[in-house]
């Protein structure tokens, strides 16, 4: 489901400067799912991640715990490095993050952790995870 969803909103993403589609979906820990596309802005910075757009989308609705994130690519590409962190924020102490790649075809191309894809993250009071 969690798959499916990733894919379908990748369908979403506003990518005309890099014709890179990503879609992103969560899952939280009240069993909903939350999706984000990334959207990009003439001013290249400006840039938003699906990942990041899915968080900040979970958030906006009262949920801030998520247990596993998917992305979907053309090539099953990884989250960058700054999605990485801002996933780890919402991390929850006992259940690790499991972070999914897959194709738009739906081919899963990596299946692991956060922490993993993210050793020693940043967290105030040298928290990490
Ligand atoms: N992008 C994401 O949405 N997530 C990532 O983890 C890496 C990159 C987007 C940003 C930009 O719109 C496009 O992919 C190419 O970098």
């Amino acid at each position: 489901m969690l798959v499916d969803a990733a894919i379908k909103a990748r369908l979403n993403a506003y990518a005309p400067y890099s014709n890179y589609s990503v879609g992103a979906a969560l899952l939280l820990s009240d069993g909903s799912i939350v999706t984000g596309c990334n959207v990009e802005n003439a001013s290249f910075g400006l840039t938003i991640c699906a990942e990041r757009a899915a968080v900040c989308a979970a958030v906006a609705s009262g949920k801030r715990t998520i247990y596993a994130c998917v992305v979907a690519t053309a090539d099953g590409g990884a989250p960058c490095g700054a999605c990485r962190q801002v996933l780890s924020e919402f991390h929850d102490d006992d259940h690790a993050m499991e972070v999914v790649s897959v194709t738009s075809a739906g081919r899963t191309v990596m299946k692991t952790w956060l922490r993993e894809l993210l050793p020693n993250g940043f967290g105030f009071g040298g928290r990490t995870f």
